[in-house]
């Protein structure tokens, strides 16, 4: 069985760290199932990320969509990040940590009314439209509030980002952008529109992109484009390429942040713009896993099962996308054999699995698991389905741990719900 040991969780003595802190003893306070996070892990990488552009004016908007708790926002956000918000919920998080309005930036390809309108009332740096009709909506909507509202259009570059297909988003096929072979057009209607200031142009071709090509293609066709666009006289001033950097889960050959930079610094460098980025997994995936106990046991016919107390609700991406996870012993014991399971869940659904078909070392009842790289689109993406409640947040700093939120109760389950006499 093959340990994966990505930053800070590493194991000494057969038993796994976080930092410096055992994972043992903090599951034996908080239980499990339950997220751990590292913090010195995001800082590195927001470091890493950050000055492999220093030589380009840039900023950097941390996608909180892979991982919205409050304290992992502000670490970033303390680091200087900006963040990238999907929806009002995702902006509410960010005005509950005090993010500078400036430093906020919003997505989403069917935004409200009511989103609009919190947006441009809390007056972040920029809303990122998908289609004319939304750009006249968010027109209308700031000129009921007598503001200009920034914004770049989102184009679809259609370039194949060889990701998963539910991942993927800059292909002409998929939902996001508007078309790249008529965004002059669309720019030029929208530069007339009173209440909207068109500051940028932006991108975002996929998740989990493993090469640098995509990104070249679709940055070389968007930079051809932003500079016939500003030739219109439309004042650009920055560049989004979005979020989409691939990690490691398995065996993936990845790139760095340098690497990127060294692939895309000559053609950005020509814009002379703010060049923005959205990186959400990057900064998250390997900073986080998710700890499980080993409920059950059990051969049905040929086939090992070990049921865990973690399930599709918690960690989604097994049944949604087949996606990998390394599934580890908290506490290694190296005279044991490796033999072949399926890791599963309490879910009442076949597609309920964290692993299929998996090497791992044979364990019993009540041993912990540890499923790695969970830091992104993990507890973000967890249910409520079978009436589970959700598992709570620690952070690590060096020796010490926090809830960063706690456990659901049975009461959480019922919030504003009550049973109705006349029904
Ligand atoms: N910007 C925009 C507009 C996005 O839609 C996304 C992710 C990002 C940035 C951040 O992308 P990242 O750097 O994290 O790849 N639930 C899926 C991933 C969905 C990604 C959605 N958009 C998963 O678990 O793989």
């Amino acid at each position: 069985m093959q340990l994966f040991e990505p930053g800070p969780f590493h194991y000494l003595n057969n038993k796994l760290f976080c930092e410096h802190k055992s994972v043992e003893e903090i599951i034996s306070t908080v239980g499990t199932p339950s997220y751990i996070y590292s913090k010195q892990y995001f800082t590195e990488r927001f470091k890493e990320f950050d000055e492999a552009f220093n030589d380009v004016s840039h900023s950097i908007f941390f996608a909180v969509k892979s991982n919205f708790n409050l304290n992992v926002m502000k670490i970033f956000s303390d680091l200087g990040s900006g963040l990238d918000v999907n929806s009002a919920g995702e902006l509410y998080r960010a005005k509950k940590i005090g993010t500078d309005p400036s430093k906020i930036i919003m997505s989403g390809v069917g935004k409200t009314k009511e989103e609009i309108k919190l947006a441009l009332e809390y007056n972040i740096k920029l809303i990122k439209a998908e289609s004319l009709e939304e750009l006249k909506i968010i027109n209308d909507v700031a000129g009921q509030l007598d503001k200009i509202a920034r914004v770049a259009f989102r184009v679809n570059p259609n370039v194949d980002a060889k990701t998963h297909p539910y991942i993927s988003t800059g292909l002409a096929e998929n939902k996001f952008g508007i078309d790249a072979s008529n965004a002059e057009e669309i720019y030029k209607i929208g530069s007339d529109l009173k209440n909207i200031a068109l500051t940028g142009l932006d991108m975002h071709i996929g998740s989990q992109i493993t090469t640098t090509a995509p990104f070249v293609e679709a940055i070389e066709k968007m930079a051809e484009l932003y500079t016939r666009i500003k030739s219109f006289g439309i004042p650009l001033a920055h560049f989004d390429i979005g979020g989409g950097i691939g990690v490691r889960y398995k065996d993936e050959k990845v790139f760095t942040p340098q690497e990127l930079a060294t692939a895309i610094k000559p053609i950005i460098k020509q814009l002379n713009c703010e060049i923005m980025f959205e990186p959400g997994r990057y900064l998250t995936a390997n900073g986080g896993i998710l700890v499980a106990e080993l409920l059950y046991t059990k051969k049905n016919r040929n086939k090992m099962f070990y049921v865990t107390d973690a399930a599709m609700t918690e960690l989604i991406r097994p049944s949604l996308y087949s996606a990998y996870h390394h599934v580890q012993p908290v506490v290694i014991n190296s005279e044991r054999e490796t033999i072949k399971a399926d890791i599963v869940g309490p879910v009442c659904e076949s597609s309920d699995f964290i692993a299929k078909n998996r090497e791992i070392q044979q364990c019993q009842a009540g041993q912990k698991l540890a499923v790695m790289s969970t830091g992104a689109y993990g507890m973000v993406m967890a249910s409520n389905y079978n009436g589970r409640r959700r598992p709570p947040e620690i952070i690590v700093d060096g020796d010490k741990f926090y809830t960063a939120r706690g456990r659901e109760s049975f009461e959480h389950l019922l919030w504003d719900e009550e049973v109705i006499k006349e029904i």
